[in-house]
């Protein structure tokens, strides 16, 4: 299994467990893109936790997703708008057919695309003065022992980049390393202007059901053998069931914007 096909064998996990967006972070996208009736792109929409927040905000879409069992969920998730057209093929080898947008948005997806193409080819699908909105949730734990806890049994199973890695208290009001490595690589681009990072902040409760759905659907859990994987989501749910069944956390949505000179 490739590292970016995580995420079909348990799409409908994914779905139901993941958190959204801010809807603050889509207000903020869509004033800085202003797209006015223009279609935008979203490269690798997944079963559309973005896209539906867009959707409903009269944007019509093009959704790039390669995995075609989340793409089936994105379907069935936008089915009621008739503007969102799902298109399956990774961002790579992707065929714009001449078509250019004046927004295009990455929600927890710029990291899986290649790093040495992607900056071409956000730039190739954009017009000139489009926009380019990059997006990532991390979150932080507001119980500090029981984050404690949590390291323990990530440490002891091996589980690297879990979402409870961090205490709330470590996360400041500065967008954090996804935003500061797409800036300085964006600067190093040099094609880019009026760059922007910007850190939304909200209070998320997960009961332990929903936060086991959660790790189930996240590469971190994913890329571990299976036996290991059970064992470090029994003892996980194990520990939250006996911390009041479930975890409080801080939810970030960090946002990078810039426009295409
Ligand atoms: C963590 S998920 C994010 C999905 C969705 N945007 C969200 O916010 O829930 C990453 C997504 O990127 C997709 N992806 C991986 N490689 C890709 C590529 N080369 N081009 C486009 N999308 C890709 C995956 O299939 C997956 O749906």
């Amino acid at each position: 299994m490739t590292r970016s096909k995580v995420f079909g064998e348990v799409a409908e996990l994914y779905d139901a467990a993941r958190p959204g967006y801010a809807d603050a972070l889509v207000s903020e996208v869509l004033a800085y893109a202003e797209p006015g009736g223009h279609a935008a792109v979203e490269v690798g929409a997944g079963t559309g936790k973005a896209t539906v927040s867009f959707a409903s905000r009269g944007i019509p879409l093009v959704c790039v997703e390669p995995d075609p069992r989340m793409a089936e969920v994105l379907r069935r998730n936008t089915a009621r708008y008739p503007d969102v057209r799902v298109e399956v093929g990774g961002f790579e080898e992707w065929e714009a057919g001449g078509r250019r947008f004046g927004l295009l948005f990455a929600a927890t997806s710029w990291h899986w695309l290649d790093p040495h193409r992607r900056w071409d080819l956000v730039h190739a699908a954009l017009e000139p003065g489009g926009a380019l909105a990059l997006f990532w949730n991390p979150q932080g734990v507001l119980d500090v022992e029981l984050h404690g806890e949590l390291a323990e049994i990530d440490r002891r199973h091996g589980v690297v980049n879990s979402p409870h890695g961090e205490p709330a208290s470590g996360y400041r009001d500065d967008p954090g390393s996804w935003c500061q490595e797409a800036d300085a690589e964006c600067r190093r681009d040099g094609r880019f202007t009026d760059l922007r990072s910007v850190r939304f902040r909200r209070a998320l409760h997960y009961d332990t059901d929903r936060y086991l759905g959660h790790l189930t659907s996240l590469t971190a859990y994913r890329v571990l053998p299976d036996e290991r994987r059970e064992q470090a989501l029994a003892e996980t749910a194990r520990l939250l069931d006996a911390h009041g069944g479930g975890i409080d956390v801080h939810l970030m949505s960090d946002l990078f914007l810039a426009r295409t000179v």
